[in-house]
């Protein structure tokens, strides 16, 4: 039975040290250990011993027994390490392979205009305001001096919200100008880019939603020089040193005078060309001096402070700067267009 014994133990020992997974770990466990295992099957024989050899051989079973458990637990612990060890390889981060470059998209040939049209009026010092697209008829309208009856005002024209015609989608930006009269200290510089929105079917130069920047001056002894010497400069920084310019008369209700810029077509020189529709000239935005009215109905005195302000539409502008003759494109957003900017 000694030598039995020793032979479990043995054996044993050299079949725990060789295992390589838990479950074959476990398997051993079982065939050595468990209920009808070899130790067990030993320890059953104990009974047929005498008196006096049963407790030495006790004692070597138990022996023998604690070095199985000991070895079990031994191989248990190893496997683990190992199992962690193969993990830790396998989910390991090589931080040094190249990343995949993220496709990076630009800006929209609109707001790159609108970008460079901010650089300029901020290096004047202007500074650029942002107001709601839905508006009171009362800034929209009547505080522009455009009084009840105005065509612009009709329901043909304009998106209202409610039977009153009270509150609309802006038909312009230049309720900024209120805005801004109404908030901050004089003198004021402002520009205040947005969307618009009239009820126009839609065609290539035509939008029911399109986007204007607004602008406005209030200072003391300032003219309609000042005005056309801003908007030159702006034309020549957008367009390119040397870009010509035309002032026509015109009307609005908020501005008096009134005129309205045009830019000579960059393709034909002014000759009249496809791109100009043969005028020679491409219309860019409404302007004029502040009317007194304006200036009077929002606390400021017209004898002391005069101003100018100009409404561009931005879509022609980005047209013109950009070279790009359909409007819609504008609004498609074909990346095939896009990426061409
Ligand atoms: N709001 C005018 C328009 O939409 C443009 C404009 C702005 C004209 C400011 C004069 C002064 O046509």
């Amino acid at each position: 039975m000694k030598e039995q014994l020793a032979n479990i133990k043995s054996e044993a020992l050299a079949a725990f040290g060789a295992v390589d997974t838990p479950a074959a770990l476990d398997e051993l466990r079982v065939k050595y250990l468990g209920k009808k295992g070899e130790l067990t099957a030993v320890l059953k024989q104990m009974g047929k011993l005498s008196a006096e050899e049963r407790p030495a051989m006790g004692q070597l079973a138990n022996e023998v027994r604690a070095a199985l458990e000991e070895a079990i637990e031994t191989s248990a612990r190893k496997l683990e390490a190992a199992a962690l060890e193969a993990k830790l390889k396998a989910e390991a981060l090589d931080v040094t392979v190249p990343g995949r470059a993220p496709k990076q998209g630009h800006k929209h040939p609109m707001y790159r205009a609108l970008d460079e049209i901010k650089d300029i009026f901020v290096g004047m010092g202007f500074t650029v305001l942002d107001g709601p697209e839905v508006e009171l008829a009362e800034l929209n309208f009547d505080r522009l001096n455009a009084e009840e009856g105005h065509p612009s005002r009709d329901w043909s024209d304009t998106f209202y919200f409610d039977e009153d015609s009270r509150v609309m989608l802006r038909s312009q930006t230049s309720p900024m100008q209120v805005r801004a009269m109404d908030t901050m200290p004089l003198p004021i510089r402002i520009i205040a880019p947005g969307r618009v929105y009239r009820k126009d079917e839609v065609d290539a130069t035509h939008s029911p939603m399109f986007h204007q920047v607004e602008g406005m001056v209030i200072d003391k002894n300032v003219t309609m020089a000042d005005l056309k010497g801003t908007l030159n400069l702006l034309a020549e920084e957008l367009f390119g040193k040397g870009t010509i310019t035309r002032f026509r008369p015109h009307h609005f209700p908020f501005t008096e005078p009134s005129c309205e810029m045009d830019v000579q077509c960059h393709k034909c020189g002014g000759a009249g060309c496809p791109t100009c529709k043969g005028e020679g000239w491409i219309e860019l935005l409404g302007a004029g001096m502040i009317h007194p009215n304006v200036l009077r109905m929002a606390s400021i005195d017209p004898e002391e402070w005069s101003g100018w302000a100009f409404g561009m539409g931005l879509e022609r502008t980005a047209m013109r700067r950009f070279k790009i003759a359909d409007l819609r494109l504008i609004f498609e957003n074909d990346v095939r267009f896009l990426e061409q900017f």
